[in-house]
């Protein structure tokens, strides 16, 4: 299939999982720097103080994203450079970083696409009760407004939040993630004010009269039932409200799944007006793909979303409905979802290779929500053990998913979806959150003891691809 000429092709990275440099330009601790500082949170007892060294070698990586025809670049800013402490002053080197970043982007005709939280909240917030805590969505506002007049100008567009879902699940009901919450209750008013200090950021930065379309960034997954039994029909339903009817249902319809309560089994306090802040239209819808959820009620949980001390060892991680019930104790009923149906392809994260479920997301969106704005795929991709031999790595497995990603993509299209980018994740390999350097989801290569960049065969690919497009 052939995109629109004006189409996006380009590649996503977070500020956390790149950057390094976290004590550099008076950066202020993060959630993430505290939680890589406790022992078994990691899984390679790794951190991210290095990264790719993004901070010192972005003009070289921008040059990369350049040179692989690239006409955009997703990234986040980490709010504890622009506000590191506890008075919110603004910490102007902080600023002139992502400014001189964003500057560059646009010298090299790379759209900047902004995300302002991506996962880095200041500690001194989570010390204040971190997002359980409505005076959060303030600050949030507060930060999201300094980001706004700097750059709001200059950047292609500006996502608010990325993966709400993820901070709320895997920070504050599996805590596999920082802050490593453990709690129901606390994991769903996470959500609402995540969804809160979205909607509210975006009427401040309208105020504010910033030019950039504003929007945010969910994951989003097709739930199957693994059979027509009522109990797996429950798992799935479940598993539905909790990753994509929450977040959709809130922005698009103005209030959560009736079903929200009796599913999840907690309910969310909801101020009068906060849904109507909420669903504040937005100017697009970034959606994050990787794989279908499969709802059984006797199913196991995905071993990477336990904590380490019901986890079996990183090997089994990868091969998920070996792994033991170990861990089925800590939330009963919700993660009681198995992620992969027998004989199914996998990628070194342990997920199933499924490209019809980016398809189906999107479908999904265009016949409930007849409000939603364009999206754009802002991440997409796939982890391998890669093997770097002679100086080259070849990846065809990489290539291949990158292909069926675009080939679904495009049958939305032709469906009528409007899609107008696509963002392979990642550009670099990352700091990928709990499992530390140890998964590899680049389409280049980084050897982070020289921090030598090669870019994959899947990027030689992605290079060419994007040049017939044009
Ligand atoms: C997404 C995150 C991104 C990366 C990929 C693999 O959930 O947004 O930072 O970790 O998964």
């Amino acid at each position: 299939m052939n995109f629109p000429r004006d189409f996006l092709w380009g590649a996503a990275t977070a500020a956390f999982q790149i950057e390094g440099a976290n004590t550099e330009d008076g950066r202020g601790e993060s959630i993430w720097d505290r939680f890589c500082r406790t022992e078994g949170n990691i899984a390679d007892g790794s951190d991210g103080s290095q990264a790719c060294d993004h901070y010192h070698r972005w003009p070289d990586d921008l040059d990369l994203a350049k040179w692989l025809n690239l006409n955009a670049w997703r990234f986040s800013v980490a709010w504890p450079r622009i506000q590191p402490t506890a008075d919110g002053k603004i910490n102007q080197k902080g600023l002139d970083f992502y400014s001189r970043l964003v500057d560059g982007m646009l010298e090299r005709g790379l759209a900047p696409y902004m995300t302002l939280y991506h996962w880095d909240l200041p500690q001194y917030l989570q010390d204040k009760g971190g997002w359980e805590s409505r005076e959060t969505v303030d600050r949030f506002v507060e930060y999201a407004t300094i980001v706004g007049r700097a750059l709001g100008d200059r950047v292609a567009s500006i996502a608010t939040f990325n993966e709400p879902f993820v901070t709320a699940y895997l920070g504050h009901w599996m805590g596999v993630h920082a802050p490593g919450i453990q709690n129901p209750a606390t994991s769903v008013q996470v959500t609402h004010h995540q969804l809160l200090s979205h909607g509210r950021a975006v009427q401040a930065l309208r105020q504010e009269g910033v030019k950039a379309p504003l929007g945010i960034v969910l994951n989003l997954a097709p739930v199957h039932p693994a059979s027509d039994r009522s109990q797996d029909i429950r798992a799935s339903d479940r598993h539905d409200v909790a990753q994509n009817r929450l977040y959709l249902d809130g922005l698009f319809l103005g209030k959560y799944p009736e079903r929200c309560t009796e599913l999840l089994g907690v309910e969310p306090k909801i101020t009068e007006g906060d849904m109507e802040v909420i669903s504040t239209p937005i100017d697009f819808l970034g959606v994050n793909y990787y794989r279908r959820a499969i709802g059984s009620a006797d199913g196991v949980p995905s071993p990477h979303f336990l904590r380490k001390e019901n986890r079996e060892d990183l090997a089994q991680r990868q091969a998920p409905q070996s792994s033991s019930t170990n861990g089925a104790a800590q939330d009963k009923e919700f993660k009681r979802t198995v992620e992969l149906p027998p004989g199914a392809q996998i990628t070194a994260m342990g997920w199933e290779v499924y490209h019809e479920g980016l398809r189906e997301c999107l479908e999904d969106i265009k016949r409930r929500y007849a409000n939603a704005p364009p999206i754009y795929i802002t991440e997409s991709g796939a982890a391998f053990d890669d093997e770097m031999v002679d100086g080259r790595v070849d990846d065809p497995r990489r290539t291949a998913y990158l292909q069926g990603q675009i080939a679904a993509l495009g049958r939305a299209m032709s469906n009528g979806v409007d899609v107008r980018g696509y963002f392979v994740w990642s550009l670099l390999d990352n700091f990928e959150w709990a499992l530390g350097y140890s998964k590899r989801f680049g389409i280049t290569h980084i050897d982070y003891a020289t921090q030598q960049r090669t870019p994959k065969e899947s990027a030689l690919w992605y290079r060419h691809f994007v040049g017939t497009q044009r």
